[in-house]
């Protein structure tokens, strides 16, 4: 029997390693890559494969992919899951920060899609799958350099999944709302270290990280989500995991954006309302 094969990016923590283990005990031949192989020391145990993979360096993709390809000859499944958060002001946030959030999100995936798509198209077959957010369609103070990168991953999903249609490729979008990961944490890390003390962003960023994150899902739920949308036989462009995710992008897709500020904004100011009187909503920073 043909094996499937799946190639995993960010697979030590959260939504990729709980992916690699939802693919590999369907059956999958599942390709691992992080840059900490050690988080991932019990997968390999498990006989999933896992590799060292900085998706910001070329040389490491080619690896990556490569070592799949001698192994199996064949690619069937690429997702494109790792990634992180750096909040903060757009104007605190410094540009090489900006830049390699920029370079994982964005270019570290489409490297990755560059290098499977030629044994893809050779196998007239195959799905790629990009995480993204519902951060890749909508749009809030202090993400801006995040949200833009998941936009422009989406943009280019999008151009893609038609360059690739005749193909036999199909490009799905994932969007995660809050998920309980390392994500929030890391997030908000790089939020309080790019806001010096006396930026006039600090009163904004103290209110943000007191509002925390809601978390709505765990990791397994959006490994189950991947492996639905790689199971089906026509996938949705875009997949959302719950009924409020799907809410807020309808919401940022449908108001105008005039109402959608307002609606930032209240929140903003009910968030200060929260700190000021030594709340903190019901969320959690992890
Ligand atoms: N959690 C949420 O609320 C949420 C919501 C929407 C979207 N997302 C998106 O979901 C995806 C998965 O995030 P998560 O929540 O599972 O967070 P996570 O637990 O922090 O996992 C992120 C993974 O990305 C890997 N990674 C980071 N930089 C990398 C690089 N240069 N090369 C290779 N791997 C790298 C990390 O491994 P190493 O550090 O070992 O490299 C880690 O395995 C991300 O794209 C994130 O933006 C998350």
């Amino acid at each position: 029997m043909t094996k499937t094969v799946a190639l995993i990016t960010g697979a030590s923590s959260g939504m990729g390693r709980a992916a690699a283990i939802q693919f590999h005990n369907a059956g999958y031949t599942v390709y691992a890559g992080a840059r900490h192989v050690e988080p991932m020391a019990d997968l390999a145990e498990q006989g999933i494969h896992t590799l060292k993979l900085d998706v910001t360096d070329s040389a490491s993709n080619k690896a990556f992919v490569d070592a799949a390809l001698e192994n199996e000859g064949r690619i069937d499944l690429l997702i494109n899951n790792a990634g992180y958060g750096s909040m903060g002001a757009l104007e605190d946030v410094d540009l090489a920060e900006a830049k390699r959030q920029f370079d994982v999100n964005v270019f570290g995936a489409m490297s990755l899609v560059q290098l499977v798509l030629p044994t893809m198209r050779a196998q007239h077959s195959g799905k790629i799958m990009n995480v993204s957010s519902i951060g890749g369609q909508m749009y809030g103070p202090l993400s801006g350099w995040y949200y833009g990168s998941k936009h422009a991953l989406e943009a280019l999903s999008d151009s893609l999944r038609l360059e690739v249609k005749d193909f036999g490729i199909d490009v799905i979008i994932i969007e995660p709302g809050g998920t309980k990961t390392n994500w929030a944490k890391i997030a908000i890390d790089h939020m309080l270290a790019a806001t010096p003390k006396d930026s006039p962003y600090r009163h904004m960023v103290e209110v943000q990280s007191n509002m925390g994150i809601y978390f709505t899902a765990t990791a397994d739920d959006i490994a189950h989500l991947m492996f639905k949308a790689a199971t089906t036989r026509n996938p949705k462009t875009r997949y959302q995991l719950t009924w409020g995710d799907r809410a807020i992008v309808i919401a940022a897709r449908k108001l105008s954006y005039k109402m959608f500020d307002r609606i930032q904004l209240r929140s903003m100011k009910m968030a200060e309302r929260d700190l000021l009187n030594g709340r903190q909503n019901e969320t959690e920073t992890n």
